[in-house]
Formats: structure tokens, C-alpha cells, sequence
């Protein structure tokens, strides 16, 4: 059996809102389960800490995948990458509600904060802004191909350099971080390995001569 996102029709913005749903799904349920309100917000924080963090790593991976294993799956996860990222762009925009109601649940969480603790979370979003606007026609047009390409690209390295800090600094608390930071290093492995492959394809392309049949 193939798995294709295109053949169960999970595609474009029916993929999108179906993640976008089961992810404010996810943050009700939380909430209707914890008895504390603020402690429930704390719960959502961290769950759409990972939700974005697995929609992140599909974006990240999908071509470099698509060389290194071709298949139906990869090719549609390639084709369907813009609304994963701009799923990835939702869950992070919960997890900035979240961040905001928790503050207001909880007075002392922003003073308990040192203003460097703000810094990679905010230069994070400034880059997953920037990354969904430029995802629709119009912005990534007026910044052209050139720009918009170095904007993506370093936005993708940036949220995995934030994602790599947030859960390598948890790992002295819980063994259990350990698990999503060898994963994003998998992840950096399959990427640098799928664009060798691809350099390989692409240089091995240029070597080969075109024979021209004057016949
Ligand atoms: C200024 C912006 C941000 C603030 C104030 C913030 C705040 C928080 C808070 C309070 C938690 C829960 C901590 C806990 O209960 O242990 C958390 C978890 C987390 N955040 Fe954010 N965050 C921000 C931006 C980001 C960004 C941009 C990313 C990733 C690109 C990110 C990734 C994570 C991760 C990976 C976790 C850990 C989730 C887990 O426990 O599995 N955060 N954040």
C-alpha cells in the first residue's frame, strides 16, 4: 500500500484546516481536562511547542527526502510543503496565544523572564512571520525569487537552531528532551545528505554529453 497525501485528498487548504482543527482540538481538550485554567495553558504551550516542532521537521526534510527515498509519500509531502509550513505557522501562532493568556493568568511569569530569555523566541517569530507572509503570491512576488529564497532558507535554519537550544536546555531537567534533539539532528542529517545527492545529480547531469542525432 502507498501512502499519498494526494490520493487521500489531504491537500492545499483542505490539509491545512484539517491540521489547523486538530490542533485547537488538541488545546480544548487540554483545557477541558486540567482543572487549573493556567496550569491548562502551560499544557497547550508546551503541546503546540510540539505540534509545530513535527509539522516543522516534515517542511524541513520533504525534498531531501524525495531524493534520498522517491516515493508517492515524499513527492506529495514535497508538493504540500507550503500549507505544512503555514501549519507549522498556525500552531506556533497558538503557542504565542497560549504565551499571552498565560500571562495573564499568571502576573509573575514575564517578570520571572530575563529579557535574553525573550530574545531567540522573538527573533523565531520575526522569521515565521516573515516565512508565512512570503508563502502567498503577492508578498513573495514583491520580494522576488533571489530574496525570497535566502529568506526561507534561513528561516529554516533559524527555527531549527531555536527548536535544537529550546530542547538541548531541557535535557538536564527531563532525560526525555534527548528524544526530540537527536531527532532534529537526524533531521539536519537527512537535509545535508538529500542536497549532496542532489549536487551530485545535478553535477553528474552537466558531465553527461548530449549526443545530437543529425541523422
Ligand atoms: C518570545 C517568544 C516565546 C516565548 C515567550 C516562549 C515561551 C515558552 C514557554 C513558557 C514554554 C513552556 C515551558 C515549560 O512549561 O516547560 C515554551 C516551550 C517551548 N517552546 Fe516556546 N516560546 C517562544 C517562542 C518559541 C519559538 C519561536 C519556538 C520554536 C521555533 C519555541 C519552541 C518551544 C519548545 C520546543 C518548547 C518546549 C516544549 C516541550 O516541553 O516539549 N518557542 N515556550
Amino acid at each position: 500500500m502507498t501512502l499519498s497525501l494526494s490520493t487521500n485528498r489531504w491537500t492545499g487548504w483542505r490539509l491545512f484546516g484539517a491540521i489547523a482543527a486538530a490542533i485547537l482540538a488538541m488545546a480544548a481538550l487540554i483545557l477541558a481536562l486540567t482543572p487549573d485554567l493556567a496550569q491548562g495553558v502551560r499544557v497547550v504551550i508546551r503541546a503546540t511547542a510540539r505540534t509545530s516542532f513535527t509539522l516543522f521537521l516534515l517542511a524541513f526534510v520533504a525534498s531531501a527526502l524525495a531524493v534520498l527515498r522517491p516515493s508517492p509519500f515524499t513527492r506529495s509531502l514535497v508538493r504540500e510543503r507550503r500549507y505544512i509550513g503555514l501549519a507549522f505557522a498556525f500552531s506556533h501562532l497558538v503557542h504565542a496565544v497560549a504565551i499571552a493568556t498565560y500571562g495573564h493568568l499568571s502576573p509573575e511569569f514575564w517578570p520571572g523572564r530575563t529579557g535574553f530569555a525573550n530574545v531567540p523566541g522573538t527573533i523565531g517569530y520575526v522569521f515565521i512571520l516573515l516565512m508565512a507572509a512570503t508563502s502567498f503570491d503577492r508578498p513573495a512576488r514583491l520580494i522576488g525569487p533571489k530574496h525570497w529564497k535566502r529568506l526561507h532558507l534561513t528561516g529554516m535554519w533559524v527555527t531549527a537552531t531555536i527548536f535544537a537550544y529550546s530542547y538541548f536546555k531541557r535535557v538536564p531537567l527531563n532525560a526525555w528532551y534527548l528524544l526530540p534533539s537527536v531527532v532534529l539532528v537526524i533531521a539536519v542529517a537527512v537535509r545535508v545528505a538529500g542536497k549532496r545527492a542532489m549536487a551530485a545529480r545535478r553535477r553528474a547531469a552537466l558531465r553527461t554529453p548530449v549526443s545530437i542525432d543529425l541523422a
